[in-house]
This record gives structure tokens, C-alpha cells and sequence, in this order.
């Protein structure tokens, strides 16, 4: 297999939906921007999200028992952009940017308010691929909201969705 230097940038067209993973370890709670979570398992349901050996939330995953995901509404790619541009390292991006959070009812970290769906998830496994470790989580509390589309994201740029195709 060759590293990912040499696959050509025009084979890099997946296109994700984008999610922010907040966690909380030690009462100080941290967003990050994550177009790499997905499902992975409808029985029992569970859902995987790969986090960079860089980012400040790596740190707070390899602690945390728990994690929110909330997959961002069309009006929400600033908070996308926003959580996906700075570290939490240097700020604390809900409170510097104003990010509209409400409590979870099963974790410590917040979810991302007005949200088109929230999951609550408890840490079931880690493992390390390369750069990035896949965390696993059951979701203890999931909610979507009917009146939300989710945005999506491809080679660096936001998306709303667009026409269905026909069959
Ligand atoms: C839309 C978007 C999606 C991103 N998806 C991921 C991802 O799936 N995994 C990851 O490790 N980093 C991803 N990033 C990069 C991190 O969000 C970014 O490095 C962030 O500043 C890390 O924050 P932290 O240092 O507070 O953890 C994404 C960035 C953007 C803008």
C-alpha cells in the first residue's frame, strides 16, 4: 500500500457530514470539528470517530469515560469552521466563540444546541491507526431534530445537501 503522500489529491473526494466531539475531563470541556465519525454497527448502535495524535481533544479522549457528538445544522458551519480552526490549547472556544451548548443528561460534556442530531456515548474501545485513533462509543442517548438538515463536507469545504438523484 502506498503512504498517502503518493495517492493523487483527486482521488480524495469522500464526502462526510460534520460532527463536533466534545468531551470533558477534569470539569475543563473541549469541541473539536470531526467530519471522520460515522456509524459502525446498527446492533447493538455505535459510532466511531478517528481523532488526530495532534489535537488538544486526543489527550481528553485517551482519559474521558464519555463523549458528545452533535452533527451540525446548514446555520452552523461557522461553528464547524470555528471548532476545526482553533485548538483548545490556546482558547476556549464554547465560551471565546459564543458556541450554543445545552447539558447532556448521560455525560459530562455539553452537546451543541440546535444541532440536527445529538448522541451522548459511552467510550467502548480505542485503538490507534497510524495518525489517528478510532475511539468507539455507545450512544446512551440519541435525538434528532426533524426540522434540521445535516451539512456535509468535502476537501475542505461546507456543503448543504442538494437535489436527490433519481432512481
Ligand atoms: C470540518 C472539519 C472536520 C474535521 N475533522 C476532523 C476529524 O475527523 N478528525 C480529526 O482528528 N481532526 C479533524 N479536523 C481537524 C480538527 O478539528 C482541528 O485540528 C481542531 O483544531 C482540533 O481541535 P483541538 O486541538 O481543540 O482538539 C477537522 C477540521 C474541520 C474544519
Amino acid at each position: 500500500m502506498q503512504p498517502l503522500s503518493h495517492i493523487d489529491r483527486e482521488a480524495w473526494r469522500f464526502i462526510n457530514s460534520v460532527s463536533i466531539v466534545t468531551v470533558s475531563v477534569d470539569g475543563v470541556v473541549n469541541a473539536m470539528s470531526a467530519e471522520w465519525c460515522a456509524p459502525v454497527s446498527l446492533k447493538p448502535p455505535l459510532i466511531g470517530v478517528f481523532i488526530g495524535e495532534e489535537r488538544f481533544t486526543r489527550a481528553f479522549i485517551e482519559r474521558a469515560q464519555t463523549f458528545g457528538v452533535s452533527l451540525l445544522a446548514e446555520e452552523q458551519a461557522w461553528i464547524g469552521r470555528v471548532c476545526g480552526r482553533y485548538s483548545g490549547r490556546e482558547v476556549d472556544k464554547l465560551a471565546e466563540f459564543n458556541i450554543p451548548t445545552e447539558p447532556a443528561q448521560y455525560i459530562d460534556a455539553p452537546l451543541i444546541a440546535g444541532a440536527a442530531a445529538q448522541f451522548e456515548c459511552r467510550v467502548l474501545d480505542r485503538r490507534v491507526y497510524g495518525s489517528h485513533m478510532l475511539v468507539v462509543g455507545e450512544p446512551l442517548r440519541a435525538i434528532g431534530n426533524p426540522d434540521k438538515q445535516a451539512i456535509a463536507y468535502s476537501r475542505g469545504r461546507f456543503y448543504r445537501l442538494g437535489e436527490e438523484l433519481p432512481e
